[in-house]
Formats: structure tokens, C-alpha cells, sequence
């Protein structure tokens, strides 16, 4: 069957009122959509399922004034607390990073690729995961990396956002947010995890801001195996201990090395046919990088690679696909100015 069959059959089925049958030509369609690799649209619909049969079966016993109903009503109030929802087409060849950093991604991914085979043996699963360091160094990255990998869907919430708010509310939204997580079988992303120390430190209000870590010991405490929760901060100092020990893995990036960098330039110009006008020039250039983020360091390189375009004489295809040299130069020196690294 054709995309289009289904189509035509989810509107005949949907006008119809055939709720058995539109369901089940659209968990036919997710099989069929994971099959010719669209997979991302594959998640988001089999989420929309999974979200509207949890909606139904609290229909069916709602009534006004009930748990359930209260439950639906306050849905709505920790959307502001969602940054997004996402579905992710990355993996791990989309990032670069030292062996050490490498092997602990790969084994966290592992552990829930073979959740079954962990859980037959009664085994825990590794559910936790603090990532940290420099700014642009791969935190968010990675969590999408292990999205992707994962195949699932990735609720981003945005604490720092919470905290400064109602920080009143903050305990209560997050336990929803981990509960409706759960129920959809989303990763959680907590970035900023640092407000949480952050704003301890000149709250008047501590008795609130330790309800708050105290939520979040709890939720960690009771996380179900195959929840997965990513926090990331660059600057971890700023946790208390009791908070760090609950995760089951933390995983330190760091700014990348000369290595890394040549991998990083390799991977940012993979497949866009571009090279560089002086190949010994960009080998000096790379090494003048070290100090800078990865970030940094590829968003000069996509601006020298956009500049050099322009420059170059659009008759001339084959000269398009050369980066000057001298523009990437100068933008990197100018990149470590700005940012105070020493040349
Ligand atoms: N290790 C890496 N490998 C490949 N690309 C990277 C890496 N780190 C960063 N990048 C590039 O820089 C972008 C920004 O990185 P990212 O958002 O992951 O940084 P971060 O560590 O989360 O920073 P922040 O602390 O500011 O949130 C990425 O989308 C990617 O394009
Ligand atoms: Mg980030």
C-alpha cells in the first residue's frame, strides 16, 4: 500500500467514525513509515496514538471534579514549561568527541537498546545521565544523539525558566511533566540543571527551593527503568553532591583537541563538497583553533565556506566548492579575540 492508501483510508475510516479501523490503518501506517525510513514521522504519529489512547481511557471515566479530569485541565500548564518536543535524526556519527566521552554515550544507548535483556537478568538499567562542561562542547548534541539513536522522542524542559517563574509551582509541574513522560515514553531533558543551585544561593525563599531539590531526589529516586532522564549544566560546581550521586553516569566534554578538531572540520564539510584552497594553510589554521568550542570553531568555518561562495565567480563551478583559506583565518583570530582566548 501507497502513503496515499492510507490516507484515503484514515479519511474514509475517520469520517465514517470507525474509530477500530482508523486505528488500526494508523498503526499500519507507523509500521509502514518505520519501513521506508521516515522514522521520525513514524515516532510523532505512533505519539499521537499513544497520547490518544491515554486520552481515551480517562474519557471514559471522566467526570467533572474527578482526578482524571483535573489531570487533563492541568495538561495545560506545564506546556509553558516544555521548551519543545522533538524527534531527532541524529547519531553518534554526528558527533565528535574523545574515546572516553564515546564509549560511555555508546554504553548508555546500549543499556536501553537491550533493556530486555537487562531486565530478564533483573538487572538495573542505567537511567540517569549528567552531562557537563564548556559551553558548545556537545551537551544538547548528545542528547539528541541518544534520541535519535533511541528512536524516541525528547521533552526539553527548560529549568531555568521554571525556577525563576513560580518557583512555588516548580515541584508540582515537575512531577507532571516526569509522569506524563513516562506515559509517552519520552526522554527527559533537563537543561540549566545548575538553576537549581543557582537560585538556592541568594533565594529568600529556601524552604521552596529545597521542596524543589527535594522533587527531584524523589522523581530520581522513583524513576521507572525505562525512563530515560539527561541533565546538562557547565557548571556542575554549582550542584550539591546529593543531587550528582543520584545519576548513573556523568559524562565530562571538554573543548577538542587538535584531533578532535580535524574531525570536527572533516564532519562539517563531509558531503558538502567543499575543500579548502590551501590544504597545509587550513592544517596551520586547525591548530590555531585549540582553545575555541566546537561551536565556535564550525561556525567559522560555515561562515568562511558561505563567504567564499559568494566571492567566488558563479560561472566557475568547480572553484565554488574552494574555502579561503584567509577568510577562515581571520574569522577564527577574530573568534578568539572576542571570546579572550589566547592566540
Ligand atoms: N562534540 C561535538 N561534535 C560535533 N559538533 C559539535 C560538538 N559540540 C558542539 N557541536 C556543534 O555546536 C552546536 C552547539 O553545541 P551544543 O548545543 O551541543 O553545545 P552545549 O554543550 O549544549 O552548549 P551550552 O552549554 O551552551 O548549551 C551543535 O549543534 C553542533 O553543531
Ligand atoms: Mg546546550
Amino acid at each position: 500500500m501507497s502513503q496515499f492508501d492510507y490516507i484515503k483510508d484514515i479519511a474514509k475510516y475517520g469520517l465514517e467514525n470507525d474509530q477500530e479501523q482508523l486505528m488500526s490503518v494508523l498503526n499500519a501506517l507507523v509500521e509502514h513509515s518505520k519501513k521506508t525510513k521516515k522514522v521520525n514521522f513514524a515516532i510523532q504519529l505512533q505519539s499521537i496514538l499513544k497520547e490518544s489512547m491515554r486520552q481515551q481511557s480517562a474519557n471514559n471515566l471522566t467526570k467533572v471534579g474527578s482526578d482524571s479530569y483535573h489531570q487533563r485541565i492541568d495538561d495545560r500548564d506545564i506546556q509553558d514549561l516544555i521548551l519543545e518536543k522533538i524527534t531527532s535524526d541524529y547519531s553518534l556519527e554526528n558527533i565528535v568527541a574523545d574515546d572516553d566521552v564515546m564509549g560511555e554515550l555508546k554504553h548508555f544507548i546500549e543499556e536501553h537498546d537491550k533493556i530486555e535483556l537487562l531486565q530478564q537478568f533483573k538487572l538495573p538499567v542505567s537511567n540517569k545521565l549528567l552531562l557537563h562542561g564548556p559551553s558548545g562542547c556537545g551537551k544538547t548534541l548528545a542528547s539528541y544523539v541518544i534520541a535519535g539513536e533511541l528512536k524516541k522522542m525528547m521533552v526539553v524542559v527548560n529549568l531555568g525558566a521554571i525556577v525563576s517563574s513560580k518557583l512555588g509551582e516548580t515541584s508540582k509541574n515537575l512531577s507532571k511533566i516526569f509522569k506524563k513522560a513516562a506515559l509517552e515514553d519520552c526522554i527527559i531533558f533537563i537543561d540549566e540543571f545548575d538553576s537549581l543551585g543557582k537560585v538556592r544561593d541568594y533565594s529568600q525563599d529556601h524552604g521552596e527551593m529545597k521542596r524543589v531539590v527535594n522533587t527531584i531526589l524523589q522523581l530520581f529516586d522513583y524513576l521507572p527503568q525505562s525512563s530515560i532522564v539527561i541533565a546538562a549544566t557547565n557548571q556542575k560546581e554549582m550542584l550539591d553532591t546529593a543531587l550528582t550521586r543520584r545519576f548513573d553516569s556523568i559524562i565530562g566534554f571538554s573543548l577538542p583537541n587538535a584531533k578532535q578538531i580535524k574531525n570536527l572540520v572533516e564532519l562539517t564539510l563531509n558531503k558538502s563538497g567543499f575543500s579548502f584552497s590551501n590544504k597545509s594553510e587550513a592544517a596551520k589554521i586547525m591548530k590555531q583553533c585549540v582553545g575555541l568550542s566546537y561551536y565556535s570553531i564550525q561556525k567559522t568555518l560555515l561562515t568562511s565556506l558561505k563567504r567564499s561562495l559568494f566571492k567566488q565567480n558563479k560561472k566557475d563551478v568547480k572553484s565554488i566548492t574552494k574555502i579561503d583559506v584567509k577568510i577562515w583565518k581571520a574569522l577564527v583570530i577574530a573568534e578568539k579575540k572576542s571570546l579572550k582566548v589566547s592566540a
